[in-house]
């Protein structure tokens, strides 16, 4: 059983989500996926302690001993919370190769630690341009964070 998100049209979404979508299309370009040939972009819109708010792209970068690969969702979270911002907001995410899908278990639990369950996660669903737009919740329910270790 699994929760179904909300099902949009891309032209249908605000300029901004459209912008965070298409961002995650081009970060995707760059993808080293040489091994499983599945190509994924994601945006992350994610604020600072000044209130600042940036937007960080990753993609999939896979390696020769296949266990270092990293997703495209903790590429773009690694860039963020490097340059400080660690207030995750939103994220797209979309696999060039084939539309559809949702982040990883461990891409869920990664944003979970700079996301709280206020964050968006927005991906393309399939070839028509359907989008998906989960509450962070829906996808981590019940989930483990930061707060738990706050004794
Ligand atoms: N991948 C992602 O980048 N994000 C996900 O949420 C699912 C999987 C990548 C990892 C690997 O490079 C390829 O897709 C196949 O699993």
């Amino acid at each position: 059983m699994s929760f179904k998100p909300a099902i949009t049209k891309f032209a249908d979404l605000s300029v901004s989500d459209q912008d965070l979508v298409k961002g995650a299309w081009s970060a995707a370009k760059a993808a080293h996926a040489p091994y499983s040939k599945f190509y994924v972009g994601s945006v992350i819109e994610a604020q600072n302690k000044d209130g600042e708010v940036q937007r960080f792209s990753g993609c999939n970068i896979e390696n020769a001993s296949y266990g270092g690969a990293i997703c495209a969702e903790r590429t773009a979270a690694v860039k963020a919370v490097s340059e400080g911002f660690t207030k995750f907001l939103r994220i797209s995410v979309v696999c060039a190769t084939k539309p559809g899908g949702s982040p990883c278990g461990i891409c869920r639990q990664f944003l979970r630690e700079f996301g709280g369950l206020d964050l968006v996660v927005v991906s393309i669903q399939n070839e028509a341009n359907d989008v998906c737009i989960w509450k962070f919740d829906d996808l981590l329910p019940d989930s483990f964070g930061p707060e738990a270790l706050d004794f």
